[in-house]
């Protein structure tokens, strides 16, 4: 895979570079401007070219490349039952707030966190209680003191961003269990988004959270899908595992007569993204490594005043840049001719999170144009 080719994205009614300017190179939401794997660009073809797109099913041989899948990467076996399919992840999010907490009830997140998690509990009439996550010296720690703190009677969910959009964390299997326990300990279902699981960019495992104990399916809903790993969101398809089957009723109740069945170009891409992507894959994080340490050089050495913590997973990056006291650091990285996403819809005005799933040639005109606003 050549990742250095620059595919024109403009005028294809893109979300992340139609939305500003022709002078804009966005480097905003969450996908990456590579093509997906041969493989599944084949398959869409062969599926477009049959011509007739009617109602789709779920096939079984998709289902095992699903679960065989998840198997080979996290070591979850996971059974064909357990899987509630959706059209993206964030009505999953929805689905768990409405499912497991009633009216006027409460759901937990430890922010920034993606928007989305912030959105969907009063979107559902649920509350919303965030506790901000711990800063310990350069590294973000969850904030366990400060999560039982906040608690209350009314707490039913809790939403686990987990690799960690935008902190980059991958969490490790002391702090998965850790999360799991105080689920536990107070009842609450947890509701865990592994969106960004394949896109560990450290030698680093990721624990899916439903793994972490024997007891731990019995409180949880993972939410996946193959768009993030294969660049697939404009094909609308992700999943929930929800192993125990009470939880299950309740989430699938909670959708039912919602949702749409999955789409012929979403499954017949996806299967051979499981089947025969792991190659490009491969390659994808060596080259996604490679821009994220350019980045990480780049902020140490040029952009004293602005401070990049590690990112482990994910292809994004959280710069925080209150120091240089900029009124909307957002809108004066627009007017330099870089769209990135403005901390404040993370809940953390103040900080920019930079999507580096690019050539490195855009990467490096990006950061040419911010160095004189960020760099002072
Ligand atoms: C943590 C997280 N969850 C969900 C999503 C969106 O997923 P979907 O497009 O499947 O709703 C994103 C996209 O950036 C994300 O970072």
């Amino acid at each position: 895979m050549d990742f250095d080719r620059i595919v024109a994205r403009r005028g294809t009614a893109s979300f992340k570079w139609d939305l500003y300017g022709e002078n804009i190179l966005p480097l905003w939401v969450a996908d990456m401007d590579f093509p997906s794997p041969p493989p599944v660009v084949e398959a869409l073809r062969r599926r477009a070219e049959h011509g007739v797109y009617g109602y789709t099913l779920v096939s079984e041989s998709f289902t095992d490349a699903l679960r065989a899948d998840v198997e080979r990467r996290h070591g979850w076996r996971i059974e064909p039952e357990w899987l509630v399919w959706l059209p993206s992840v964030v009505p999953g999010l929805n689905l768990c707030c409405r499912a497991f907490a009633g009216a006027g009830d409460d759901v937990m997140t430890v922010t920034p966190v993606y928007p989305p998690f912030l959105e969907a509990p009063p979107d559902q009439q649920r509350r919303l209680l965030t506790v901000p996550v711990r800063d310990a010296g350069g590294r973000w720690e969850l904030p366990f003191e400060a999560m039982e703190a906040a608690l209350t009677r009314r707490t039913r969910v809790l939403l686990f961003c987990h690799p960690h959009n935008p902190l980059g964390r991958v969490w490790r299997r002391d702090e998965v269990a850790a999360v799991v326990g105080f689920c536990r300990r107070h009842g609450l279902v947890l509701c865990s988004d592994e969106i960004h699981c394949d896109l560990a960019l450290d030698d680093l495992a990721h624990i899916p959270s439903a793994t972490v104990d024997a007891a731990a399916p019995e409180l949880t809903v993972t939410l996946m899908s193959p768009s993030k790993t294969y660049n697939l969101p404009g094909l609308d398809f992700a999943f929930a595992i929800v192993p125990d089957e009470g939880l299950r009723a309740r989430f699938t109740a909670a959708a039912a007569g919602v949702l749409p069945f999955p789409g012929c170009f979403a499954l017949a891409a996806a299967e051979v993204a499981y089947r025969e992507g792991e190659p490009w894959l491969a390659e994808l994080l060596a080259y996604l490594r490679g821009n994220r340490d350019a980045l990480e050089g780049f902020v140490r050495a040029s952009l004293p005043r602005v401070t990049m913590t590690h990112v482990e997973a994910t292809y994004l990056a959280w710069l925080d840049v209150r120091g240089l006291r900029l009124e909307d650091p957002a809108a004066a990285c627009r007017r330099a001719g870089v769209a990135l996403s403005d901390g404040a819809d993370f809940g953390a005005p103040g900080f920019l999170r930079l999507n580096f799933a690019c050539p490195r040639a855009t990467l490096d005109e990006a950061l040419t144009r911010l160095a004189p606003v960020l760099g002072g």
